[in-house]
């Protein structure tokens, strides 16, 4: 059976243009994991996860553009994880260039790291920027 990641209100952050973002996060994710169901050429898959990786590092420029123009405490610790989130990315890319990957080892590395990005440090960032939009 193919799994792709279920998009639910469990993964809004409650900020606006972060959810939209993170949506469309999800659905690039699901492109990837369905053309490796698929059974699509590996060149097909890597194109795809290129693209991925450029939005996710334009996402993570906004997320710390927003943090900072907000003086966010814990910027510094939340741009270190993005930059690990990266480095993981690039491990799997690496890994998807060298070898015929499943679509399962595929599917739990990218729910994985989508949760682990979406329901962690950033659900602890938006409540602190939504106080500080309201008090503008
Ligand atoms: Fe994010
Ligand atoms: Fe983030």
């Amino acid at each position: 059976m193919s799994q792709t990641i279920d998009w639910s209100d469990e993964y809004l952050v409650r900020l606006d243009e972060i959810d939209v973002q993170h949506k469309r996060m999800a659905e690039m994710i699901n492109n990837i994991l369905i053309a490796s169901y698929k059974h699509r050429p590996k060149e097909e898959l890597l194109e795809t996860m290129e693209v991925f990786l450029k939005y996710v590092k334009w996402h993570f420029q906004s997320e710390e553009l927003i943090m900072k123009m907000y003086d966010y405490p814990d910027f510094s610790e939340h741009r270190d994880e993005h930059v690990v989130l990266i480095n993981n990315l690039l491990d799997k890319k690496m890994e998807m260039e060298r070898k015929n990957l499943s679509a399962n080892n595929l599917y739990s590395f990218f729910f994985g790291w989508f949760g682990g990005h979406a329901f962690s440090s950033d659900k602890a960032m938006a409540p602190f920027i939504s106080k500080s939009i309201t008090r503008l």
